[in-house]
C-alpha cells in the first residue's frame, strides 16, 4: 500500500521533470510531442495517475485525487504557456522572413510594344470592321495584268511613271499599291463588296518621307447607287475615330486612272484644329489618302454590271499616318528598329 507522503514526494518530482524537460524544448512542436507523451493515459507520467488509485488506502483516496488533479491542471496550463511563448516567436519570425520592404526599387518588366505601323494597322481595321468591312490580303509579288493593265494603266500609260516599279521579270513585279487586291477581290467575289485590304508595297523611292518597301491599306465599296457622298460620309467617321472628334475632311480635285472622278483626301489639322500650325505648314489642312469613284472600265474588266453597280476606293500610306500621328518627321525612323523610338509608341 503507497504511503500518501510517497506519492506527493512522488507528484512533486513529476513536477521537477516536467519543467526541467520543457526547459529542453525548442518549439512548439516539441512541446506539443512532450505533452501528448506525459498526458497519455496509458503511458504518460501525468495522464496514467489516477489509474494508481487502486494503491491508495481508501482514506487517503480523495487526497490524492486532489493533488493530482492540481497537478495535472498546473501542466495543462504550463504546456500552454510555454506552446504561446514559442508560437509567438515563431510568428515573428515568420513575419521577419516573410517582409516586404516597400522602399526597394521594383523588378522592371520589360514588356514589347507593336510596331506604330502595326498600331496604326490594327487600329484602321478595327474602325473599319465596325463599318462592315472585311479584311482581304493580297500578295507581294504580282503580275503586270492586275497591278496596272486591269487598273487601267495598259503599257504606255503615262500614270505607270507615278509609281517607279521594281520588276522581277517582264511579267511578274513587287506590287507597287495594294489596288491590285481590288481586282483579285472583284473577279472572287459578286457585288455587294466591302473590303480592306492591308500590306507592303515597294517602289523604288527613297527619301525622308518615302521608302522603297511601306504599308498601304486599299478600301473598296461596290454596291448599289455607290457615289463620292458616301466616300466622303465614310472618310468623315473614319478621321473622327482615328484623330479624334471633331476632325473633318476636304476633297480635292486629283488624278488616279482606276479612278473617276478622283480625289486627295486631306483631313483638318489635328493638332492645331485648323488654325495652322507647323504640323499643316499653317494651312490647317494635312493630304492623308487619295481615293475616287472607281473607273467604269475597272469594273466592267472584272465582269460587273456598270448599269447596276458603282462603287468608291481609297488608298492610304500607313506609315505617312503613323508619322503625323506620332510626330515622326523621319520615314526611316520607323524602319531601323531602334527600340528607343519604338517604345514610346503604345498606343
Ligand atoms: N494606289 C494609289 C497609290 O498608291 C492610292 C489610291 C488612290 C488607291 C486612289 C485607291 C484610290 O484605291 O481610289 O498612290
Amino acid at each position: 500500500m503507497a504511503d500518501l507522503n510517497e506519492l506527493s514526494e512522488k507528484l512533486a518530482a513529476i513536477r521537477a521533470e516536467v519543467l526541467s524537460e520543457l526547459e529542453k524544448t525548442t518549439s512548439s512542436k516539441a512541446v506539443y510531442e512532450y505533452k501528448k507523451a506525459v498526458m497519455d493515459g496509458k503511458t504518460g507520467v501525468i495522464g496514467s495517475l489516477m489509474r494508481q488509485m487502486g494503491k491508495i488506502p481508501n482514506e487517503q483516496k480523495a487526497e490524492f485525487g486532489k493533488k493530482a488533479n492540481e497537478l495535472k491542471v498546473w501542466a495543462q496550463e504550463k504546456f500552454e504557456e510555454i506552446d504561446k511563448k514559442f508560437k509567438d516567436a515563431e510568428a515573428r519570425a515568420r513575419y521577419e522572413s516573410e517582409k516586404i520592404d516597400v522602399t526597394m526599387p521594383s523588378v522592371k518588366h520589360v514588356h514589347g510594344n507593336l510596331h506604330p505601323v502595326t498600331q496604326v494597322t490594327n487600329q484602321l481595321i478595327e474602325i473599319f470592321s465596325s463599318m462592315g468591312f472585311e479584311v482581304f490580303e493580297g500578295t507581294e509579288i504580282e503580275n503586270d495584268y492586275y497591278n496596272f493593265t486591269a487598273l487601267n494603266t495598259p503599257a504606255d500609260h503615262p500614270a505607270r511613271d507615278m509609281q517607279d516599279t521594281f520588276y522581277l521579270s517582264p511579267e511578274f513585279l513587287l506590287r507597287t499599291q495594294t489596288s491590285a487586291g481590288q481586282i483579285h477581290v472583284m473577279e472572287a467575289k459578286k457585288p455587294p463588296i466591302k473590303i480592306l485590304s492591308p500590306g507592303k508595297v515597294f517602289r523604288s523611292d527613297d527619301d525622308a518621307t518615302h521608302s522603297p518597301m511601306f504599308t498601304q491599306m486599299e478600301g473598296l465599296v461596290v454596291d448599289e447607287g455607290i457615289n463620292l457622298g458616301d466616300l466622303k460620309g465614310m472618310l468623315d467617321e473614319l478621321v473622327q475615330k482615328m484623330f479624334g472628334e471633331g476632325t473633318t475632311t476636304r476633297l480635292r480635285p486629283s488624278y488616279f486612272p482606276f479612278t473617276e472622278p478622283s480625289v486627295e483626301v486631306d483631313v483638318s489639322c489635328f493638332q492645331c484644329g485648323g488654325k495652322g500650325c507647323k504640323l499643316c505648314k499653317g494651312t490647317g489642312w494635312i493630304e492623308v489618302l487619295g481615293a475616287g469613284v472607281v473607273n467604269t472600265k475597272v469594273l466592267e474588266g472584272c465582269g460587273i454590271d456598270t448599269e447596276k453597280y458603282s462603287g468608291f476606293a481609297f488608298g492610304v500610306g500607313l506609315e505617312r499616318i503613323a508619322m503625323l500621328k506620332y510626330g515622326y518627321n523621319n520615314i526611316k525612323l520607323l524602319f531601323e528598329s531602334d527600340l528607343r523610338v519604338l517604345d514610346q509608341i503604345d498606343d
